[in-house]
C-alpha cells in the first residue's frame, strides 16, 4: 500500500468525556466543537441527560450544546455506561459529592472491569457504595458531603486520578494524589486549572484546592492522538508515500507512542503546533520507515497505554525484539488486551509471548495470515486491521463494528488510505 494526502481523526475521547461532565456543572449553556460522537461519548451524554443536563445529540460536525444546572440531579433509572470505563469512573467521582443514590451498570465487558480502584478512595472521602457484583458493575453510589483526601494510587491511571480530582472539585475539598510510576494523561488537571482551581505538583504529589468555579464555556476538542496512532502505524508500514494527519492533540502525556516509534526508527514530524485551551495541537506527517525493536519501560506505559495494541502489531513487522515492560494493566481494559494481543499475534503467524506482566514480540516479514478474536475490543480490532494492510496479508477480524466505540468511520478511513489517499 502507498499512502498520500491528508486525514483527520475524530475528537479526543478523553477530553470529550471531561468537557461533557464539566459542562453539566456550569449554570447555563456550554458549546463543544469537534466533540467525539462515538459510542463511548454517547454513553456519557446519555447518562448526563439522565442526571438532569440538557445535552444536544452527538452528531459528526455538529456543535454539542450542554445546558448545565450547576450540579447533577437524581436519576430515575439505572445509568448505563455502555462500554465506557472513563464514563463510569469519572461520573462516580462527580456523584460522590451529590447527596443522592445512583446505580451504574454497563455492557458485558464493562461489568467485569474493576471499580474498587475508584470506590475505595471515594469511600475514604465519605461516599458509600452498595456492590451487586463484587469489584464490578452494577454498583450503587450514595454521595454526600466529602472529606479531603491524601492518597497514593495503586496504579498510574488517569481514570482514578480524574475521579478523585472531580470529587474534590465538586465536593469543595482538597485532594492530594500520587501516581506510582509514570505520569498518566493530565487533561483533567489542565481543565481544572483553566477554571481557576489551584493545582500544584511537588515531589510527585498533585494537590488540588477548591479555589475555582465551573462556568459555562466554549471549547474545541482536538483530534484524538490514540485514533491518529492507527493511521500513523498504517503509514509506517506502507510501501511508499506520505500522510498528513491534521489537528491532532499533542499533549505530551499522550504522545509517548511517538517517542517509542522514533526509537524504532519511525520518523513522525509534528507541524503547525498551536495551543488550544491549554492543549497543544498540530499535524502529524509520517511515511514508511525501516524499523527495529525497542524496549518500552514501565515508566513509559501510562503515557501510551491505549497505543500498545498498535505498537504491538508494528513490533511484529520490525527487525528484532520489542519488549513492553509491566503492562499488566492491559488485562483490565475493554478486554484482556494482554492475553488477546499475544494470542492474536500468534494466530496471524507472528511471535509473541507474555512473560509475567511483560509482552515480548519478535518481528518478522512473513505476510500475516489468520483469524483474529477481538472480544469486541475496539483497539484490538483497529490494530489488527492496520496489520491487515501490509502486502500479502490475509487477516480476518471477527468484529470491526466495535471500532465505533472510539473511531466512527475507521474502516472507511483505512480503506481510503489503502486506496492511495484520504481526501
Ligand atoms: C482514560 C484513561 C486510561 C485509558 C482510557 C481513557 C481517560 O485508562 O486507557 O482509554 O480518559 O482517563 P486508565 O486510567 O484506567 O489507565
Amino acid at each position: 500500500m502507498r499512502v498520500a494526502g491528508s486525514a483527520r481523526v475524530p475528537g479526543d475521547k478523553s477530553i470529550t468525556h471531561r468537557v461533557l461532565l464539566l459542562a453539566t456543572l456550569g449554570r447555563g449553556s456550554s458549546r463543544i466543537r469537534g466533540a467525539l460522537t462515538s459510542l463511548d461519548a454517547r454513553s456519557t451524554a446519555r447518562i448526563l441527560r439522565q442526571l438532569g443536563a440538557g445535552v444536544s445529540p452527538l452528531r459528526p460536525d455538529a456543535v454539542v450544546q450542554v445546558e448545565g444546572h450547576g450540579g447533577l440531579r437524581p436519576p430515575d433509572r439505572m445509568l448505563d455506561c455502555g462500554n465506557s470505563g472513563t464514563t463510569t469512573r469519572l461520573t462516580l467521582g462527580l456523584l460522590a459529592a451529590h447527596d443522592f443514590a445512583a446505580t451504574l451498570t454497563g455492557d458485558d465487558s464493562l461489568r467485569r472491569r474493576p471499580m474498587r480502584r475508584v470506590t475505595t478512595p471515594l469511600g475514604a472521602m465519605g461516599a458509600r457504595f452498595t456492590e451487586q457484583n463484587g469489584d464490578g458493575l452494577p454498583l450503587t453510589i450514595h454521595g454526600g458531603s466529602l472529606k479531603p483526601l491524601r492518597y497514593e494510587l495503586p496504579v498510574s491511571s488517569a481514570q482514578i486520578k480524574s475521579a478523585l480530582l472531580l470529587a474534590g472539585m465538586a465536593g469543595q475539598v482538597e485532594v492530594s494524589l500520587r501516581e506510582p510510576h509514570g505520569r498518566s494523561r493530565d487533561h483533567t488537571e489542565r481543565l481544572l486549572r483553566a477554571f481557576g482551581y489551584d493545582l500544584t505538583e511537588r515531589d510527585g504529589w498533585i494537590t488540588s484546592k477548591p479555589t475555582g468555579r465551573i462556568e459555562p464555556f466554549t471549547i474545541e476538542v482536538p483530534g484524538d492522538p490514540s485514533s491518529a496512532a492507527f493511521l500513523v502505524g498504517a503509514a509506517l508500514l506502507a510501501e511508499g508515500g506520505s500522510l498528513r494527519i491534521c489537528g491532532v492533540g499533542l499533549n505530551p502525556t499522550r504522545t509517548g507512542f511517538l517517542q517509542v516509534l522514533a526509537r524504532m526508527g519511525g520518523k513522525v514530524d509534528s507541524e503547525h503546533q498551536s495551543d488550544r485551551y491549554g492543549e497543544p495541537v498540530g499535524d502529524l506527517v509520517v511515511g514508511p520507515a525501516s524499523l527495529k525493536g525497542t524496549e518500552v519501560t514501565a515508566e513509559e506505559i501510562p503515557g501510551l497505554i491505549d497505543e500498545i495494541p498498535l505498537l504491538a502489531v508494528v513490533a511484529s513487522r520490525v527487525r528484532g525484539v520489542t519488549a513492553f515492560r509491566q503492562v499488566g494493566e492491559l488485562r483490565v481494559k475493554e478486554s484482556d488486551r494482554l492475553g488477546l494481543l499475544a494470542e492474536n499475534l500468534r494466530a496471524v503467524g507472528a511471535r509473541a509471548e507474555v512473560q509475567g506482566d511483560d509482552l515480548l514480540i519478535e518481528g518478522g516479514d512473513q505476510p500475516p495470515a489468520g483469524s483474529v478474536r477481538t472480544a469486541a475490543d475496539h483497539r484490538l480490532a483497529m490494530a489488527f486491521a492496520v496489520l491487515g494492510t501490509v502486502p500479502g496479508a490475509r487477516v480476518e477480524i471477527d468484529d470491526m463494528v466495535c471500532a465505533a466505540v472510539s473511531f466512527p468511520g475507521f474502516p472507511e478511513t483505512l480503506s481510503q488510505l489503502a486506496a492511495g489517499g484520504v481526501r
